[in-house]
């Protein structure tokens, strides 16, 4: 295993695969006998955070708590990265206090820097390019659904964001076939498609890009959304609501898929704009376990940073 989590990319299948099968023994543990065994005891996790959070700083505290560790988050104000101090200040300081970092930061390049400096192990806890522990967790819920990822069609409509290019490497590297439908202008980080479609030719994958959202679900075993506006793009936030709704999850669309289709959302969902009420709470939804696997998938992260 690597030092860092900084991207799905940075690990094999089968290393990826290992970190899944940890996150299905520790979700059973814990859903078995209430409690895990305390195999993080005497580890401590800092989060840092850029932007705020709902999920990752509650799914990471609590389960570092369950696994026997402790866990504290510091505001963009106490910190003031790369503002107040240095980043390599920063991440050698707190290298001396605790056993792991987590951070969410605006440019990808800021947690780069965290993992160069820290004699720890650094996790991207979401950055402008990419969300890898989203990633996780959404292999998870959807090996939980149909379980496997190999050969199934997953299909992410709206922005080709950083939870897009998270799930289209965790779908190729796992052998899933990765289908994106977005309005021209808001497609992938070249760079990260290029990834994808390595990792593609490696599974026996397929990554299609279209523009109709329409012909993006036919035949879609999951159907993926975003905000349409991401968390550092608020200026932009008039001008893609004039763009986007014709990407909208809602009933018509889903009824396009296969039958057995799940819907997918990372959230906070912005509700009838990128997904209905109807979808999100709905049949098909699988949002909450979704987010729930947050806190399974990256306990497995933790224990392979940590041990
Ligand atoms: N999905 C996700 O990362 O949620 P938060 O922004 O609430 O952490
Ligand atoms: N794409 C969203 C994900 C939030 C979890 C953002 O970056 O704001």
């Amino acid at each position: 295993m690597k030092k860092d989590f900084i991207a799905i990319s940075d690990y094999s299948p089968a290393e990826l695969q290992e970190m899944l099968d940890l996150a299905v023994e520790l979700k059973k543990e814990r859903m078995t006998y209430g409690m895990n065994v305390p195999i993080l005891q005497g580890k401590s996790l800092g989060m840092i955070f850029q932007k705020p959070s709902l999920r990752t700083r509650v799914s990471f505290e609590m389960g570092m708590q369950q696994l026997g560790g402790y866990a504290f988050y510091l505001s963009p104000q106490e910190i003031g990265l790369g503002q107040r101090e240095s980043i390599a200040d920063v991440s050698r300081v707190l290298s001396g206090y605790v056993d792991c970092l987590m951070a969410r930061v605006f440019d990808h390049q800021h947690v780069l820097d965290l993992a160069k400096w820290a004699s720890i192990p650094v996790i991207n806890g979401l950055s402008d390019y990419n969300h890898p522990c989203q990633g996780m967790a959404d292999a998870l819920t959807i090996l939980e659904e149909f379980g496997k990822l190999k050969g199934l069609n997953v299909v992410f409509l709206g922005d080709g964001n950083n939870v897009a290019v998270s799930l289209m490497h965790i779908c190729t590297k796992l052998g899933a076939n990765f289908v994106l439908a977005s309005p021209e202008g808001y497609d992938l980080n070249p760079e990260a498609l290029a990834l994808g479609q390595k990792f593609a030719a490696e599974s026996g994958a397929k990554i299609t890009l279209l523009r109709d959202p329409h012909e993006a679900v036919k035949h879609a075993d999951v159907i993926y959304t975003d905000t349409w506006t991401s968390m550092g793009q608020e200026a932009e936030a008039k001008k893609r609501e004039a763009v986007f709704p014709p990407y909208q999850v809602n009933a018509g669309l889903v009824a396009e898929a296969n039958k057995h289709a799940i819907v997918l959302h990372c959230l906070p969902a912005h509700r009838n704009h990128e997904i209905t009420d109807e979808v999100a709470d709905g049949a098909h939804s699988r949002l909450f376990p979704q987010a729930h696997n947050r806190m399974h998938a990256q306990k497995a992260i933790l224990v392979k940073m940590l041990k």
